[in-house]
């Protein structure tokens, strides 16, 4: 029977990709952030996941405004990464496992989540770049499941939303008969505003409160409309709704392994966190 051993999550900002192109994380920017990551990857190196469900946000690579599905869900047997504007440079594509696909996308829509399902897809920073920070020395050596959150074009899925997706997700992990070690990762805020008048807006007391109930309670963060949100954490803040979902689809019983937080990277409060099941 597969089983989720871990959730993590981790901030996807492109300067990041560019410091790991430019092998620049021992710089002082950069060795709060960079450094936080170690344990993380040395949990990854011991336990050796097979596969991980990545719930990230396309930003206009894979999905624009003219058609923003609220959840996608790739089935395809590799995903492609590709110029997408920011300097960063193409990755190799990532290796994915249709037929595991196929049956999360069978156990989700039992659940009542109607999903676009991506024979193709191209992934962008917000996937491409954890795997780069969890697994550095090369190609993440897990099999992918890519799936795209609306945290874009209002109106998005709410909190409670994505608190009732990772619940059907982690269910859906349950009934996969496969025997798998599966990770869940979540990638995107904590706090930021890339634009308007609050452009640069971060907000630290709420980032920490949402650190706090990701672990102890993640469906607190569900009293939060997504105006809210948007208030409380900035425009692109809204990216939080993959942490709830990766913290809703692991067992209620769970522990903090490893935690870290660092304000500015770029614009954005970065943080990144492993928890396990008990
Ligand atoms: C930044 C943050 C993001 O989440 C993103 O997708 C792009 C840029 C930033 O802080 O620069
Ligand atoms: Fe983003």
């Amino acid at each position: 029977m597969a089983r989720i051993i871990g959730g993590l999550a981790v901030s996807h900002v492109p300067a990041i990709g560019r410091a790991i192109a430019d092998n620049r994380q021992e710089e002082a920017y950069w060795t709060p952030f960079f450094e936080g990551l170690k344990p993380m990857q040395a949990w990854l190196e011991e336990k050796k996941p097979d596969l991980a469900v990545v719930l990230y946000n396309d930003h206009g690579l894979n999905f624009f405004l003219n058609a923003m599905p609220t959840f996608a869900v790739g089935a395809a047997g590799a995903y492609e990464n590709a110029d997408e504007g920011w300097g960063l440079p193409v990755l190799h594509p990532f290796r994915g496992d249709p037929a595991f696909s196929w049956r999360l996308i069978e156990s989700l829509m039992a659940d009542e989540f109607d999903l676009v399902t991506c024979q193709e897809m191209k992934v962008d920073h917000a996937f491409c770049i954890p795997l780069e920070l969890f697994w550095p020395q090369g190609p993440a050596p897990v099999a992918t499941v890519p799936i795209s959150f609306n945290t874009v074009q209002h109106p998005l899925p709410s909190a409670k939303r994505a608190f009732k997706f990772g619940q059907a997700l982690g269910r859906a992990i349950e009934r996969e008969a496969s025997d798998r070690k599966v990770v869940v990762i979540a990638t995107g805020g904590l706090s930021h505003q890339l634009e308007g008048e609050r452009a640069g807006f971060i907000n630290k007391a709420f980032d920490q409160l949402c650190l706090e109930k990701l672990v102890s309670d993640p469906e607190y963060l569900t009293r939060y409309s997504s105006t809210e949100l948007v208030a409380l954490a900035g425009s692109q803040g809204t990216e939080i709704l993959m942490w709830i979902a990766m913290a809703a689809a692991l067992p209620a019983a769970r522990r903090l392994i490893s935690q870290n937080s660092h304000i500015p990277i770029s614009n954005t409060a970065s943080a990144a966190m492993l928890i396990e099941p008990d």
